[in-house]
């Protein structure tokens, strides 16, 4: 699949104004909504037109069939390059999409993602290739949202598939690398890249292997779907590494490839095995790399629901094979004594300090998107709580926080007093009355400790005790940056 750089100019002509708020605009909400359960009936109804959006909609996003006389009406001088490129494919006159072209962006900006063909359109089981290249999944969108959006040197996309992160990552960072194993992929990515004027650097090689030097931001979402060895394996979704090796592989690695306050953000699954607390293992592999982490925990998925999931991805519909190997993958993790598997982020961050601080835990309420603002501003927290003495730091409340009280109608006193945060993680903290007093007095002008004194005395309660007592509670309000330092 080879196309020139005039041709890329010449295709990127033709695709301009094939936009994600087009292809919304043209297939109304009902059909584009029908489009992401992967039906394509009302969006065939929406583009029966012969508009150039309505043409390449009808081929890239519905993957139906135009005339030749259509096709090179649209695509004019570069319509015989895109057969020969095999992006576009002639059967007697009906011309139709051998990849995918997605029209893609964020706030600011248009891209087109070229990948293989989104499978099972309108429910119909379609084999995939060993080397199939996913498109933006459910799992890219989430990895794009994790990541810490700020201005930075150099980033790394590994396992980069249709080079989605890759995209992302260009919008602030000043280089990029990109890596898969999958050739195909990397062909994929490399006219992405080149159709959005983006430079990328990309090499072929597992993990770190193919990089050097440091990076600033490390983000990858590897394939980890755990199963027994049988037939073709998708490199997608599946690895030659055992189990969950391939997450603990890009986890021991990243200190070696980290830029020191870079960060490593890994959307990641995880075995549970029997016997052994989950977050203990993870413990296991995060410990002797000397990184603080956060890990976050969003899902611990039972092993049929996770049996299901991962054959129905695979295009296996119901009927006796799905069956035996649906028995086949439950003897399998029997036998490898693994209880249930893991879904969540794994946030490594380089530091120097002696010791890291890691945080492995649960949070399966509702985040606010994009959450990465929540890891952008986790390594400049740590450094506040690192500070000498906590309560001698003056404190202002975050601008995101906003307070709940619960009362009674007409009662003078609330039953109970939160602090919610409205972006990132959206944490909620239930305070007592010295912990709410604190809080509505952090406005930067008396120190923890001096607002501390004074509500002890208003109290009538020895002042020593009242600060040992909420010094940890101000630690923690700190940590999950309900207040900042000033
Ligand atoms: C789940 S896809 C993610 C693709 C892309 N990052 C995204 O967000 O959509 C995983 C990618 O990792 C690649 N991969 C598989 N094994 C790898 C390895 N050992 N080292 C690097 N990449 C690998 C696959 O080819 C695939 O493109």
């Amino acid at each position: 699949m080879k196309l020139n750089a005039g041709q890329i100019t010449r295709l990127r002509e033709v695709l301009e104004g094939f936009t994600a708020d087009a292809v919304l605009e043209v297939l109304g909400l009902p059909a584009w909504r029908a489009l992401a359960r992967n039906e394509t009936t009302p969006g065939f109804l929406a583009t029966a037109g012969d508009s150039k959006l309505e043409l390449l909609t009808r081929l890239f996003s519905l993957q139906g069939t135009v005339t030749s006389a259509a096709a090179r009406a649209v695509f004019g001088d570069v319509f015989e390059s895109l057969l020969e490129a095999r992006i576009l494919g002639l059967n007697n006159d009906a011309v139709s999409a051998l990849v995918e072209i997605r029209p893609y962006g964020d706030e600011t900006h248009d891209w087109w993602v070229l990948s293989d063909l989104t499978p099972g359109m309108n429910g119909v089981p379609s084999p995939v290739r060993p080397d199939f290249v996913l498109g933006i999944s459910e799992a890219s969108s989430s990895l794009a949202r994790l990541t810490a959006r700020q201005p930075i040197r150099r980033a790394l996309d590994l396992g980069t598939g249709c080079g989605v992160q890759a995209l992302h990552l260009s919008t602030h960072a000043q280089q990029v690398v990109a890596t898969d194993v999958n050739d195909r992929a990397l062909m994929l990515a490399a006219i992405t890249a080149e159709l959005n004027q983006v430079e990328i650097d990309f090499a072929n090689g597992s993990l770190y292997e193919p990089v050097s030097g440091e990076f600033d931001l490390i983000v990858t979402n590897p394939p980890f779907v755990v199963s027994p060895v049988e037939g073709d394996r998708l490199v997608y979704r599946e690895t030659g590494f055992a189990a969950d090796d391939i997450v603990r592989h890009v986890v021991t690695g990243a200190a070696d490839y980290l830029a020191n306050d870079g960060l490593c953000q890994i959307l990641a699954a995880w075995v549970e095995p029997e016997g052994q607390p989950w977050d203990e293992r993870l413990a296991e592999w995060i410990e002797p790399t000397a990184l603080d982490a956060w890990v976050i925990r969003r899902e611990s998925v039972d092993l049929p629901e996770y049996t299901e999931m991962w054959l129905a991805d695979s295009g296996l519909a119901r009927g006796p094979e799905f069956t035996r190997r649906y028995e086949h993958w439950l003897a399998w993790f029997e036998s490898q004594q693994i209880a249930s598997m893991g879904f969540g982020w794994i946030n490594l961050h380089k530091t120097d300090r002696e010791q890291p601080s890691v945080r492995i835990e649960e949070h399966v309420a509702p985040v606010a998107e994009p959450v990465g603002v929540e890891f952008a501003a986790w390594p400049e927290r740590l450094n506040q709580l690192e500070a000498p003495d906590l309560l001698e730091q003056h404190w202002v409340v975050a601008p995101d926080v906003v307070e709940e009280t619960i009362a009674r109608p007409g009662a003078s006193n609330p039953n109970s007093i939160s602090l919610r945060r409205t972006t990132g993680l959206a944490p909620t903290a239930h305070l007592d009355t010295i912990t709410a007093g604190f809080v509505s007095a952090c406005d930067g002008d008396l120190s923890g400790k001096q607002i501390l004194d004074s509500i002890a005395s208003i109290l009538g309660l020895d002042a020593a005790e009242t600060n040992r007592q909420h010094e940890p509670i101000i630690l923690d309000l700190v940590r999950d940056g309900f207040i900042v330092s000033r």
